[in-house]
């Protein structure tokens, strides 16, 4: 391979170099299809992205196939979950908790995306968040490093699998480092203020987590992190993820963050900002031609050498030959087209992830699952029966319809009178349909309401200053709830919704998020009883906007939130815990937690076991997820109250016991000290098992740590 690369680069022009590092958008107009054309036959253009249609992808690789060097392109997609068949939100599916779902979903999207010619996708995202009021939540796997990491590996081994160059893989985008979900006030875009520890803590894990998981490529968000723009972070780019990480892939930089290094305030102009960006370690270069214009004059101007350029487009043309480009470019989108049998497995799994995605927050006098005796139900709300909206943001090519929840319903209960009136818009409208559904809530037996956000409320430049539920619906919510009849609540939401009147009043509530295709069937599943709920939240829920950012390993300080203690860390007019903790879900059983077995004292460097034994109380079967918390009470820097360190599942029948172990490596006790390295400190550390955050909840056991 790299013989091969050899040989090019030695016989490459300079703009044959940049154009390996000019990617080009040829799906989102206006763009100039001819001249578009004429570069990639001149070899200017090495990548293109946005492309869903297989025959103009074919056109334009054969372009470029005829090009003087022959140089095949990159097509490139945001492919997040899904491609024709859609999988639930990222965050939805991060609250299943199951790294072989995960694996599976991206690696079933390589299926239908490869067929379309993509050989990158720009996923799995692995921005960790705590603020709802960030669109791109949506997009991410919630608000904890071990989670995002342990999502970063089971995506990335669904999309690359062992062979890069294989029909079945594609390469992967780690994206966006860093911090890029800690904007100030969940601006979209905005500046990062985190600290050194917190990046290295909480944000760069993921990341480091996908390199070691063999990331093909990686892009760097378009926030600063204290004024330096992650697009020209060369220490982390370069020095941390290149030298001390050992990443040898490519960095593909985000839509024009090249040519904002002039807005940012680095760059005065596009020679400027493509020579720090290259500089800073970025190779391809997406839509903004920075490197195209910008480099040939920062070479005249010694602010670049050709060996940076080589650098880069070395990087670029072995990717390339991983993917098997230059031996089969068309393998991929040359595949035979997808069984009948193939596309059946799809749905089926669009359906499993949906259902297994889907968290029961609340679920007073067992309302749910609905049964066959209910015969008259009113499903009211904006969102019953919305197909599009089910996809949430980011949906790759042009899906199929969704399976709405009225569709849902009504397959799950064919012996039902299932009533729908949408009563209110999602956002905007009248409140002049809430009359009529009053009076179908007062003619039936059971009332759903099915509530929430438009796709479109979540994802890119989507941030919301109030997370609350838009529109007229709570008008629509408190019309019904005044019957004082049992309500269901089914929310469709890309971030959690502060709603506490809504939680106080209904008597059962489901979060949905936006579960795509197979969403009506997923949703009806649990809410009959064909499948026993089992996901629990990857991000902790607020009460209110206004306790952001809250989750579950924050740090204690001098004064411990406490509502006797008026002197003590929280706000005044808002409770201290959020709606819900991280890990909340509930289930159609009860699960009981014993027998926590930890060993009373380790040494630094051991390996220590933790079992702890799980029981299913209750009447059905299930899958419960157990949390394993570490705290370090006393250590030369503060540490979180809880730090996630596993999760582990069971699956349990009706009175079924299991014991359940995890393994906390010697890496787990240690932190970073205040020139952060790690370190390990001898003391007690205090192990937790529980089945969310809720530390009134845990089973703890003291262990004593000591120095060797
Ligand atoms: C967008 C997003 C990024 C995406 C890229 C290509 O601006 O920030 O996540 O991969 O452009 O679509």
């Amino acid at each position: 391979m790299s013989d091969l690369v050899d040989r090019l680069l030695a016989s490459m022009t300079l703009e044959e170099k940049l154009g390996q590092l000019n990617m080009i958008d040829a799906g989102t107009p206006p763009y100039d299809e001819a001249e578009m054309e004429r570069q990639i036959a001149a070899g200017r253009i090495g990548s293109l992205l946005n492309i869903r249609d297989p025959e103009r992808l074919n056109r334009w690789q054969a372009m470029a196939l005829g090009s003087r060097l022959k140089i095949p392109l990159i097509f490139g997609l945001d492919v997040l979950h899904g491609h024709y068949t859609i999988y639930p939100l990222p965050i939805a599916e991060a609250c299943a908790f199951d790294p072989e779902l995960w694996e599976r979903t991206a690696k079933i999207s390589v299926e239908e995306t490869g067929r379309d010619g993509i050989t990158m996708t720009f996923a799995p995202m692995l921005d960790v968040c705590r603020d709802p009021r960030w669109g791109r939540i949506a997009e991410c796997p919630g608000e904890d490093a071990y989670v995002a990491s342990r999502f970063a590996e089971a995506k990335i081994r669904g999309y690359q699998g062992t062979d890069l160059s294989r029909r079945e893989s594609i390469a992967a985008t780690a994206k966006h480092l860093g911090a890029y979900g800690a904007v100030e006030a969940g601006r979209d875009y905005g500046s990062v203020n985190v600290s050194e520890r917190q990046l290295a803590e909480t944000y760069l894990p993921p990341f480091e987590a996908a390199v070691k998981a063999g990331v093909s490529s990686i892009m760097p968000a378009f926030n600063d992190v204290a004024g330096i723009p992650m697009t020209a972070h060369g220490d982390l780019l370069n020095d941390l993820v290149r030298e001390t990480w050992g990443f040898e892939g490519v960095m593909v930089s985000d839509y024009t963050a090249v040519a904002e290094l002039i807005a940012h305030g680095i760059a005065d102009d596009l020679t400027h900002a493509a020579s720090i960006a290259l500089m800073a370690g970025v190779d391809i270069d997406m839509q903004d031609q920075a490197y195209v214009q910008g480099l040939p004059k920062a070479l005249e101007r010694g602010l670049v050498t050709m060996a940076d350029i080589d650098r880069a487009v070395r990087r670029v043309l072995t990717l390339k030959a991983k993917l098997g480009l230059f031996d089969e470019p068309y393998r991929r989108v040359s595949a035979p087209p997808l069984s009948e049998t193939q596309v059946k497995e799809f749905t089926a799994l669009a359906r499993d992830s949906a259902r297994r995605s889907v968290v029961l927050l609340k679920n007073d006098n067992n309302t749910l699952p609905i049964t066959s005796k209910n015969k008259k139900i009113a499903l009211i709300g904006p969102l019953a029966d919305a197909p599009l909206e089910m996809f949430g943001c980011w949906f790759a090519a042009a899906p199929l319809e969704s399976v709405t929840i009225l569709h849902g319903l009504k397959t799950a209960l064919p012996n039902a009178d299932i009533r729908h009136v949408k009563g209110v818009e999602i956002e905007g409208g009248d409140t002049n349909g809430i009359a009529e559904a009053v009076a179908l809530a007062k003619a039936s037996d059971t009332i759903v309401l099915s509530l929430g956000e438009t796709k479109d409320m979540t994802g890119e430049a989507h941030s919301r200053g109030r997370i609350e539920l838009p529109g007229h619906q709570r008008a629509l919510a408190e019309a019904i709830f005044a019957l004082g009849k049992p309500v269901i609540v089914v929310l469709s939401h890309g971030r959690p919704v502060a709603a506490p009147w809504l939680f106080e009043r209904a008597e059962a509530v489901v979060s949905s998020w936006f579960l795509g295709s197979e969403a009506g069937h997923g949703i009806a599943d649990v809410m009959t009883g064909k499948w026993n709920p089992s996901a629990k939240l990857c991000v902790t829920w607020p009460y209110d906007g206004g306790q952001i950012p809250i989750f579950h390993s924050q740090r204690s300080t001098g004064r411990p939130a406490n509502p006797e203690v008026y002197f003590s860390t929280r706000h005044v007019d808002l409770p201290i815990e959020p709606q819900f903790p991280f890990g909340h879900g509930l289930s159609y059983t009860r699960y009981a937690l014993s027998n926590l077995k930890v060993p009373s004292e380790f040494t630094e460097g051991d390996t220590v076991t933790v079992a702890v034994d799980v029981s299913n109380e209750g009447s059905v079967a299930g899958e419960e997820t157990l949390f394993l918390f570490l705290r370090d009470p006393v250590a030369s820097i503060a540490r979180p109250v809880l730090e996630l360190k596993g999760f582990a599942k069971a699956t349990l029948k009706s009175g079924e016991r299991k014991t359940v172990c995890f393994t906390l490596k010697p890496a787990d006790f240690e932190f970073l000290d205040k020139n952060l390295q790690p370190r390990f400190e001898s003391g007690a550390f205090e192990v937790s098992v529980g089945q969310s955050a809720d530390r009134t909840k845990l089973l703890t056991a003291k262990v004593q740590g000591n120095a060797r």
